[in-house]
């Protein structure tokens, strides 16, 4: 029998879960294993997992009945479960009492005890449950097992204080947490010297940055040290929340040079009936005269946001105020989402709910608006010349090499095994709804 043993995550959710199982593999690889696709050759799966929508939920309970056949052919196997919907009692309850098969049960404060859990289990044979409902201050910083050679997420923040009355997070995330810029400015200068040239900073809310931080600091003050890092060509952040963006945040976007030229701003609503039930802080007028100043400020920009359709009481008028608001500020590209009600937020309790079939509707109605913006918006870029990163091979076709403008934008050229990890100038050729077509100028 080999000796090698092996790993496989599968995470759901946001850029944050990515990152955690990064770290998660990092750990797994100093313990030893090494990764692997097939789930049948794995001595250890691990799902990473998302609470925000109830279709992300059923997503994870089919993948839990699918691993089951795996531990009978393998009873060494150990089956861990972690992320944000552990750390809500009722799916932990479920996941423990209907899903024999799971070993190990861990929340998202709890996830750099990984290596002492799995001796733990290997060591008792038996089940081992460890959520902790308060974070003990900030996830100590982990080795990561790294996607992508070129890019890198660092996270700046965890948790979220905002408690927008639809959202899960600020309960499965816990409260704001800010690392010390030293420690961000450390390891972007690490990453930037093994060869990345890409950072996405992450937080839920980037913009509140350094508040809570001994030393005081800013989201602004932070982006203007991390341009001044050696080797690295590019910084992403997000997501900011339009209250907390600051005309200091948008000088800094426009005038550091790696920061890219990209905004994801989630506007959620254009009704401000709907804003203010959704505790949301800011106005239709203030986030309209927001994204007005950056297109003015930085020609070229691309704004980005996300919306969800179907709030309680949402009525046809207030949904005909978030379609006003796409036509007139015209957004490069946004994530749209059907109102799901997450037990213990405020909205859920609401009895003002609306119809499937309405919010269906509604969500077809704004989709099929936003993919003709986006489609006239990138018609536009044809004949332009960009800068784009090269990632790689596209996941369609090998022969076709995927890059990023500085906007966020896909941009594919024909393969060139050279290029990845540099940044090369594209004139745009064709463009589609969400991607667009270069050839390389040289
Ligand atoms: N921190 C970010 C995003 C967090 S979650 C922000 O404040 O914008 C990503 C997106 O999921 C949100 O922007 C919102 O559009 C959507 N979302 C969150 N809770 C939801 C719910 N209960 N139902 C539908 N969409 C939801
Ligand atoms: Fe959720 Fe609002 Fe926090 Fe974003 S800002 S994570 S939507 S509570
Ligand atoms: Fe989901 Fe947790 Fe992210 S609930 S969206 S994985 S913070």
């Amino acid at each position: 029998m080999s000796e090698n043993k092996y790993y496989n995550i599968i995470t759901y959710g946001c850029q944050m879960n990515e990152h955690d199982s990064e770290r998660l593999a990092g750990m797994l690889e100093e313990m030893g294993y090494q990764h692997t696709d097939e789930l049948e050759k794995a001595d250890i799966i691990l799902l990473n997992t998302c609470i925000i929508r109830e279709n992300a939920e059923l997503k994870v309970f089919g993948k839990l009945g699918e691993l089951k056949r795996y531990k009978r052919e393998n009873p060494d196997l150990i089956i861990g479960i972690g992320g944000c919907m552990m750390q809500q009692d009722e799916p932990v309850d479920e996941v423990y009492k209907k899903y024999r098969h799971v070993d190990l049960i861990f929340g998202t404060h709890n996830i750099h005890h990984l290596p002492n859990l799995i001796e733990k289990i290997e060591e008792t044979k038996d089940r081992v449950v460890e959520v902790w409902d308060e974070e003990e201050g900030l996830i100590p910083d982990l080795p990561s097992q790294r996607e992508s050679e070129h890019s890198a997420w660092i996270s700046i923040i965890q948790g979220c204080d905002n408690f927008c009355t639809y959202c899960i997070v600020p309960y499965v995330r816990g409260r704001e947490r800010s690392r010390p810029v030293t420690s961000i400015v450390e390891e972007a200068a690490r990453l930037a010297a093994d060869g990345v040239k890409e950072i996405t900073l992450l937080g839920q809310n980037v913009n509140s940055y350094g508040n809570d931080l001994e030393k005081k600091s800013t989201f602004s003050r932070l982006l203007e040290e991390l341009n001044e890092v050696d080797n690295l060509k590019r910084i992403r952040f997000m997501t900011s929340h339009p209250r907390d963006f600051s005309d200091e945040l948008l000088e800094k976007i426009k005038n550091l040079d790696k920061v890219a030229n990209h905004i994801h701003l989630p506007v959620q609503s254009g009704s401000n009936k709907v804003l203010k039930e959704m505790n949301r802080g800011y106005t239709r007028e203030y986030y309209i005269d927001r994204v007005k100043n950056i297109q003015a400020e930085i020609p070229g920009a691309s704004v980005s946001t996300d919306f969800i359709v179907g709030f309680p009481g949402e009525s046809e008028e207030d949904f005909k105020k978030t379609i006003e608001l796409v036509k007139e500020l015209k957004f490069d590209m946004a994530y749209t989402f059907i109102y799901s009600p997450r037990s213990g937020t405020p909205a859920a309790r609401r009895d003002d709910k609306i119809e499937d079939k309405v919010k269906k509707e509604r969500l077809n109605r704004l989709m099929e608006l936003q993919n003709r913006i986006s489609y006239e918006k990138n018609q536009k870029l044809i004949g332009t010349t960009q800068e784009i990163l090269v990632i790689g091979p596209s996941n369609n076709d090998p022969e076709v090499y995927e890059g990023r403008t500085s906007t966020n934008k896909i941009c594919f050229i024909d393969k060139r095994e050279d290029l990845v990890g540099k940044l090369v100038e594209v004139k745009v050729k064709s463009a589609k709804s969400w991607t667009l077509e270069g050839s390389l100028i040289e």
